[in-house]
């Protein structure tokens, strides 16, 4: 036997027995973005490199170490995409989609980063984004907040804490990250070996840094709130009162700066302590900049993501309720003629009975065998077809779990008799 070949490391299939949590995930996730009026946009996954250099910025985690990035035969170098903001916002100025516009999109696949693989994080996971270009007020803020509300509660997720910050406008960012640097070279000796790195290109990071030997010091550091310019501040204000009157917690985590270069004003994160370290299962904020800087006609700009693997970890951890996808009824076959018979009526029955998810049996097999299949499926009903009933042009159904004995009816009998039993919820 030849050796086999392993999933990629930090990679994973997602198998038939959690697809019912992930379709139930998705549909709720589609629902919700659907009520709000937003519109569906679906972008590669590969991009040129330089848009994620340009927009996550230089110096992150996610463009210093984590990218996926290959040389394409024509010598392009191309990365498979770490995260779904950037390539939005470039097909969306490509596409002229934000020229003047106000555009409230989502969308929805996998993301790539190179990251060490632990519970909650992965080197292919899926997000769900959602992202508004146009607007720049306080209330789409309140929006996007809200929806993600409401999709916890159609999930029946309890118990996720919103954080919320506000990193003001580039120039207020500028003077607090020139006192911050001050601060923190006074304080070098404290600093671990990732925060002195970080210490000229990236020193918000390093008040993120969940390093115990340096939260004294950080706790000492200037605060960003400090610094902000007056509009930033009207604006979280304002948006601050906004979740207030919608009834929404909050907590403002003034350390919360986010992994991405392009934010400014407006950040939050969903943030669960049942996953371990890799409690945020959803992120996001303002990026006013960022249009304009891949070329774009200055725009406002706001949306988030959230880590599909993660929610679905939650519902699965918490044992909420998925609705089935095994098949309703499984067709049994006995006999030769029963074959082509068979996949007529269950043609038929598809007909009659468009949301039915009925399974035919293939392959042949005894009648035992077919039943231990048809038991193995899931499905509450067996349908037997052998040759008596088809002399009677009849078809038997049993129930696979409990409930009354068999009986024998007619093709249209039965189509009733599966819309009643089946269908009618
Ligand atoms: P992010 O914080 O990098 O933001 O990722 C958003 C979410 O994706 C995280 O909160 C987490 O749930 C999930 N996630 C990230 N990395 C992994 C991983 N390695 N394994 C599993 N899940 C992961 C962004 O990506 C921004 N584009 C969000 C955004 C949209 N901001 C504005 N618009």
């Amino acid at each position: 036997m030849s050796k086999s070949i392993k999933v990629v490391r930090g990679m994973h299939d997602i198998v038939p027995q959690q697809s019912p949590t992930w379709q139930h995930l998705e549909g709720c996730v589609r629902q919700v973005v659907q009520g709000y009026g937003y519109d569906e946009i679906r972008m590669p996954i590969v991009e040129k490199t330089a848009l994620f250099v340009r927009t996550i910025g230089e110096v992150t985690d996610i463009v210093t170490k984590e990218m996926y990035t290959f040389e394409d035969r024509n010598g392009d170098s191309l990365t498979l995409r770490p995260e779904g903001t950037a390539s939005c916002v470039r097909a969306g100025i490509e596409n002229g989609l934000l020229y003047n516009q106000i555009q409230r999109l989502w969308y929805s696949g996998p993301m790539f980063r190179h990251e060490r693989p632990q519970k909650g994080r992965y080197r292919q996971f899926h997000q769900t984004g959602v992202e508004v270009y146009g607007l720049g007020g306080p209330d789409i803020d309140a929006e996007l907040i809200m929806m993600t509300a409401r999709l916890w509660k159609l999930l029946g997720l309890e118990r996720l804490e919103l954080q919320i910050n506000t990193l003001g406008a580039p120039v207020a960012r500028a003077a607090h990250r020139e006192k911050l640097i001050e601060y923190l070279e006074q304080h070098r000796d404290v600093l671990d070996e990732e925060s002195v790195l970080r210490l000229e290109k990236n020193p918000l990071r390093i008040l993120d840094s969940k390093n115990l030997a340096m939260q004294a010091m950080i706790e000492g550091a200037p605060q960003l709130l400090d610094y902000l310019d007056e509009e930033s501040s009207q604006h979280f204000d304002s948006l601050k009162a906004l979740l207030d009157g919608a009834g929404i917690e909050y907590r403002v985590n003034p350390r919360l700066v986010r992994g991405l270069d392009y934010y400014q004003k407006t950040v939050f994160e969903w943030v669960t302590t049942d996953l371990g370290a890799q409690g945020t299962v959803c992120a996001g904020g303002r990026y006013d900049g960022l249009v304009e800087k891949l070329g774009g006609k200055a725009t406002p700009a706001i949306g988030f993501a959230m880590g599909m693997e993660r929610l679905v970890a939650l519902i699965e951890d918490r044992g909420l309720a998925v609705p089935g996808l095994a098949p309703h009824a499984y067709l049994v076959l006995v006999g030769d003629s029963a074959v082509a018979q068979g996949l007529l009526l269950a043609e038929q029955l598809r007909n009659a009975l468009p949301r039915l998810r009925l399974r035919t049996h293939c392959g042949g097999g005894s009648f035992k065998n077919q039943m231990k299949k048809a038991d193995k499926s899931g499905a509450q009903r067996v349908l037997i077809l052998g040759e008596d009933e088809i002399a009677q042009q009849q078809v038997t159904v049993k129930h696979l779990r409990d409930g009354p004995p068999q009986a024998s009816l007619s093709v249209d009998a039965l189509v009733e008799y599966l819309k009643e039993q089946l269908l009618s919820h």
